[in-house]
């Protein structure tokens, strides 16, 4: 039953400073729910390709078109990803859905920076055609960035803002009439909760906005 009280509740407050970083990451990544997650291709300098996931992941501006990446570091080191897209200013965003969330969790293994996690998961590679960087050959959709902006976080790593440069679509992937918006349901993608769970596409509510 909906609870239509307009008393304020009785909030549990906690001071973030008065916990520890393990639960401040999973009281935040609990709450803002569910993320898109960014399953991000990139080239190291000795040319091998690598591809891990991060959902500290969202879109930013549509002119011009933007994306926000968020990459934290490994034992006080950046990670690979990251230290790759400051290198060679490009990188791809794969749109991970239904069909791929298991090859996906695979790509997050740790791998040292000389591994290729398109071999270790299995996944053919290909080359985007707007910038210089490897993207997920069997991905339905693609954004293919280019470096627009770095900024960084310290102990948090690096936050990354690309600019898409081309967009790619398996023309399979319908859209809805007379728009360019790809259709949801075609789509089927899927969304970080938290730790190991995701969220797949359930109900879909067509909510019309308020006229005045
Ligand atoms: C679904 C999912 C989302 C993730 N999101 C992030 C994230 O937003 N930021 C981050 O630093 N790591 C994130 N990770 C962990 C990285 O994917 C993992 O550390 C990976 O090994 C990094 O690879 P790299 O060193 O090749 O860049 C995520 C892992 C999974 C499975």
């Amino acid at each position: 039953m909906a609870d239509d009280s307009q008393e304020p509740r009785r909030h549990r407050i906690i001071w973030t400073e008065a916990v520890d970083g393990r639960e401040r990451y999973q009281l935040l990544t609990s709450l803002v729910v569910p993320r898109p997650i960014g399953w991000v291709s990139t080239r190291g300098r000795d040319g091998v390709p690598n591809l891990a996931p991060f959902s500290f992941f969202s879109a930013v501006a549509s002119s011009p078109m933007l994306v926000s990446l968020a990459i934290g570091k490994r034992g006080g080191v950046a990670k690979d990803s990251l230290r790759n897209i400051l290198d060679q200013e490009t990188f791809c965003v794969n749109v991970v859905t239904e069909a791929h969330l298991d090859v996906m969790n695979r790509t997050a293994a740790g791998l040292p920076p000389d591994g290729d996690e398109f071999d270790f998961a299995g996944l053919a590679v290909a080359e985007a055609e707007t910038v210089d960087a490897p993207y997920v050959a069997a991905c339905p959709a693609v954004l293919e960035c280019e470096l627009f902006k770095q900024v960084d976080l310290g102990e948090a790593g690096g936050l990354v803002l690309g600019e898409v440069k081309g967009v790619r679509l398996d023309p399979a992937l319908p859209v809805v009439d007379g728009s360019a918006f790809v259709d949801s349901e075609g789509l089927r993608p899927v969304g970080r909760l938290w730790g190991s769970a995701y969220s797949l596409l359930g109900e879909i509510r067509i909510v019309p906005r308020p006229e005045f």
